[in-house]
């Protein structure tokens, strides 16, 4: 089976992964042998605990409580309409709820121009993150980023991903944990968008690295996986979202780069 085959399915409070691609990170005994015999591992998204595995017709619980989770069942029944890519995304529910729980609300996004990101029913396995974490991305996205790391390292130049897709719960669990290490609210607004509003949720938008460089960090500005970025990541359909200055209050972030289709100009014999 091809990479780009595995992929993510989605369900507003649980996601299921390819259970292969878990199988090294099983620590009990009985779990393993769920997983090495499961298609499917289906996990909490607001705190990514892995809940149970599911080989098309029987779940196999990894924790007590299994009939009691919320989400269960639409999960499965994601799992089986997911034969084809490209449905519709999840409907935005609970974002006001994850709002509030930042005190914030809607008008945040009039506030800073930022949009509402849906998440997408299913996203493509896009590779391994430089934390060995699975990258998941939307078909497009993966395909260029993989094009895109091949043609920078046959220029000498190593890509490594930091992120790339992240729930909406994920998003939130962000904020909660640089609000329990002290963190004021507008010191993450400056960095991170609020649950709904990034563009890591669409599955389009990357955080890029390169060996020897902390993650997201100002100084990768300074790096020649940079200088080859800001030359050819366009050439890919890559740009960076938030450079100096931008209007969406977000401070400058020279490692985060959205992929987006190219517009219709671009197809010209003009622009070939
Ligand atoms: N760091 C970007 C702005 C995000 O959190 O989406
Ligand atoms: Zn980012």
């Amino acid at each position: 089976m091809h990479a780009l085959d595995w992929h993510l399915v989605n369900s507003p409070h649980v996601e299921a992964l390819p259970a292969r691609l878990l199988r090294p990170r099983a620590r009990a005994n009985a779990d393993a042998r769920a997983l090495a015999l499961a298609t499917w591992c289906l996990r909490r998204k607001s705190d990514g605990r892995f809940l149970a595995t599911y080989d098309g017709q029987r779940l196999h619980a990894l924790r007590h409580g299994l009939a009691r989770e919320p989400g269960i069942g639409d999960a499965v029944a994601a799992i089986e309409a997911a034969g084809t890519p490209g449905g519709p995304p999840l409907p935005l529910a609970g974002l006001e709820d994850r709002l509030a729980a930042l005190g914030l609300d809607a008008s945040y996004g009039e506030d800073t121009g930022l949009a509402l990101v849906p998440e997408p029913s299913r996203l493509e396995f896009a590779g391994f993150d430089r934390f060995r974490r699975p990258l998941w991305l939307r078909e497009p996205a993966a395909r260029a980023w993989r094009r895109m790391q091949r043609a920078a390292r046959a220029d000498g130049i190593v890509l490594d991903a930091i992120s790339g897709y992240r729930s909406h719960a994920y998003q939130l669990g962000i904020f909660e944990r640089k609000l329990a290490r002290g963190q004021t609210m507008p010191e993450i607004l400056a960095v991170n968008a609020a649950p709904g509003y990034s563009e890591h949720h669409g599955g389009l938008a990357m955080d890029i690295g390169t060996p020897g460089e902390p993650p997201a960090e100002e100084s990768f500005e300074a790096t020649p996986a940079f200088a080859w970025l800001r030359e050819r990541a366009g050439d890919f359909g890559f740009r960076m979202s938030y450079p100096r200055g931008n209007p969406h209050g977000i401070s400058y972030e020279p490692w985060h780069w959205c992929w987006r289709p190219a517009a219709p100009d671009d197809a010209s014999p003009a622009n070939a």
